[in-house]
């Protein structure tokens, strides 16, 4: 009892006095009988379900199966929503709220007297969002995924989130698919509950939470309907009881060299570039000095998962194929040695781990490309950095030099995108500003804009695009992002004008603006800011406090945390 009593859920139900009383009584309205409260740990279920983010509708069933683990180890589960982030529904953007979302789990998790946290989450920011907040915190915390939705299917073959819809719509423009087939492709596409089943970036995050040891193995590619992500949850359940009682806190766990393998991992899986700002964001919580440099680590690595939108496969054949710890193992030797949820190195995800199918994961010495990491990209369009995809880019267009055509805001760019007299040609560069975390607000997947139609018709289907936005982890194209300083902020891209040259390098990491800095300081002083699009509110909030893309998009105040116990009782 000595230890129990130490537990932080024994200062709310532990005491024999008025508070606890309360904080008893109120809870056994439930029907909870008195020994639930005798000490053992209180462990938070903290939910991200909602109807309104499809991607997490299976997410009550897999809380019901956390909380079986919970009582058979020992603990008392309690669930508690969040807030839930739906990628495809919400406006202006998700990721405008993922901080906010940040701040829901954080407090939620620290004003209530639970010892350990399962987050259940899935849909793009939901993930990131609720580690944030949980590393905040600090308490011992593990990951149960939504898992992806089956594979889509569309005229008896497999379509893929996200990416399938790209090139539908893009066919749709060119003529060359019917509106009739366009529209029932809707229903093929998704069918089950569950994330995007591309390597999209919850995918891509599922995958490096897994890398990073911050879930059970193979929680990344099991289906979302799958029964055995229900054991997988029941199991995860049974776990975060033991980590309570082995202390084994989010700091004890995540260090950088957890960074790093999520880094390793999202090159060999071809992941969303949404991965970089959602890493910089938690490694600033944790108090981890990652910085966009550290991303190159992955630049000169393998391609080893051939899934959407890098290649042809889907999650549940990636699942099949062996998943996570299938491709952990060819990562062997380049992974850093790394604890993890299990209290033991990340090399027990994987040690007996077999590959089934090499069409789906490549052999380290075999890939499908060479050389595929994010590249960060600098230059005087981006003192403080930009990110390209080499892997979802045409390799022809990585080095390029073109002549800029200039969107001034998405409006701008949607209004004109199609003009038949658009004076662009397949080897202009695009430029779309106003689309970074404050400009937009909330830096939105923008990046990849359309190729023009009048080019669209001509068998164009790629072309350089630059922005301070971001892009769907599902989408392709070399599409350089998160230019740093964005436009809004007065970086160097709010005075590309169209007709300047740019240079893109990527091989070099480079991205400039070929203007003389006399003719750029003149632009500089006659540049004015836009009036910000909110005036009240979160959002307002958001846009005077938020960071750039290469500090994670945080908001300034929510970097680093707070372990202190909150001793003042609310009666
Ligand atoms: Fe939710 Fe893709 S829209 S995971």
């Amino acid at each position: 009892m000595s230890d129990q009593r130490k537990r932080r859920s024994q200062n709310w139900y532990g005491k024999q006095d008025k508070d606890g009383f309360i904080h008893r009584s109120w809870m056994k309205n439930q029907g909870f009988p008195d020994h639930v409260f005798d000490g053992r740990p209180i462990i938070g279920i903290c939910n991200t379900w909602s109807e309104l983010t499809p991607c997490n509708a299976g997410l009550r069933d897999l809380a019901e199966a956390v909380k079986r683990g919970v009582w058979e180890a020992g603990g008392f589960p309690v669930e508690f929503p969040v807030m839930s982030l739906g990628e495809t529904q919400m406006k202006p953007t998700a990721m405008l709220f993922r901080n906010l979302l940040s701040m829901d789990v954080e407090e939620s998790i620290r004003a209530y007297g639970i010892d350990g946290v399962v987050l259940l989450g899935g849909c793009d920011k939901t993930t990131p969002g609720q580690l944030m907040g949980a590393a905040s915190v600090d308490l011992p915390t593990i990951v149960v995924s939504s898992g992806p939705m089956l594979n889509g299917k569309f005229k008896g073959r497999d379509i893929g989130s996200g990416t399938d819809v790209w090139k539908f719509s893009e066919d749709v423009r060119a003529g060359d698919m019917t509106l009739k087939d366009f529209m029932s492709a809707e229903a093929g596409m998704s069918r089950s509950v569950g994330v995007c089943m591309t390597m999209g970036t919850a995918s891509t995050m599922a995958s490096l939470v897994e890398a990073m040891g911050l879930c059970l193995p193979t929680n990344a590619a099991l289906p979302a309907v799958d029964a055995r992500r229900g054991a997988l949850a029941h199991m995860t359940g049974r776990r975060i009881v033991e980590m309570v009682e082995e202390d084994l806190t989010f700091s004890k766990v995540v260090k950088k060299e957890n960074f790093e393998n999520a880094i390793i991992a999202n090159a060999a899986v071809g992941g969303s570039t949404n991965a970089v700002v959602h890493l910089l964001a938690m490694a600033g919580r944790v108090g981890i000095d990652l910085t966009l440099e550290d991303f190159e680590i992955g630049k000169d690595l393998p391609l080893l998962v051939n899934c959407m939108p890098s290649g042809e496969y889907l999650m549940e054949d990636f699942c099949y194929a062996g998943g996570m710890p299938a491709l952990m193992k060819e990562l062997e030797g380049i992974l850093r040695p790394a604890q993890t949820v299990l209290g033991k190195d990340i090399s027990s995800y994987f040690e007996d781990a077999e590959c089934y199918n090499r069409d789906v994961i490549y052999a380290f010495d075999e890939p499908i490309k060479s050389k595929v990491g994010l590249r960060v990209l600098k230059g005087n369009l981006a003192p403080n950095g930009a990110i390209i995809k080499p892997s979802a880019a045409t390799p022809d267009l990585l080095q390029h030099e073109g002549e800029a055509y200039v969107f001034e805001d998405i409006e701008d760019m949607k209004a004109n995108i199609d003009r038949d007299d658009l004076p662009v040609t397949k080897d202009t560069i695009l430029v779309l500003k106003g689309c970074g975390p404050k400009g937009y607000p909330g830096m939105p997947e923008v990046g990849n804009m359309p190729i023009p139609r009048k080019l669209v018709e001509q068998g164009v289907r790629d072309m350089v695009r630059i922005s301070d936005a971001r892009m769907s982890g599902t989408a392709f194209g070399t599409v350089v992002l998160h230019i740093s300083p964005e436009a809004e902020a007065g970086g160097t891209l709010a005075l590309v004008q169209t007709g300047d040259r740019i240079k893109l390098d990527t091989q070099n990491g480079q991205l400039d603006v070929l203007v003389d800095e006399k003719e750029l300081a003149e632009r500089r002083a006659k540049w004015r800011p836009t009036p910000p699009h909110y005036d009240r509110g979160y959002a307002s909030l958001y846009i005077e406090r938020v960071l750039q893309a290469d500090k994670g998009a945080d908001l300034d105040f929510l970097v680093g945390k707070d372990t202190r116990p909150v001793t003042r009782e609310s009666h």
